[in-house]
């Protein structure tokens, strides 16, 4: 291992650092931010959706979900009402 590899991993990784949120004890600060994955069927999420953040859960990590929404209205803009059987 070249000295800078070495310096690298023998240094404190403040992303792998437990966190306390509230109630929530992270194991690690490495967060999931949500991201639209149009896997609801008329806004009711489907068992794709928990098979996807199952793949993605780590012990003690923390992921934030997408949305569904509430009425056609809250997709934000015509392009996501249009596109979302695609994505
Ligand atoms: C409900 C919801 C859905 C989101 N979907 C996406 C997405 O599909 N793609 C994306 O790049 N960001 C999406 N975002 C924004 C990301 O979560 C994130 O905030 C953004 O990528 C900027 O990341 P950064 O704050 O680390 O720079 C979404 C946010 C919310 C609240």
């Amino acid at each position: 291992m070249a000295p800078v590899e070495k310096d690298i991993a023998e240094s404190p990784n403040p992303l792998l650092e437990p966190l306390t949120i509230g109630k929530m004890q992270l194991a690690h600060r490495v967060v999931m931010a949500p991201l639209t994955r149009c896997r609801a069927l008329s806004s009711t999420p489907q068992p794709a959706a928990a098979k996807y953040y199952s793949q993605r859960a780590t012990k003690g990590g923390m992921i934030i979900s997408e949305a569904t929404v509430m009425c056609p209205q809250g997709y934000g803009c015509e392009h996501r009402r249009e596109s979302a059987a695609a994505c």
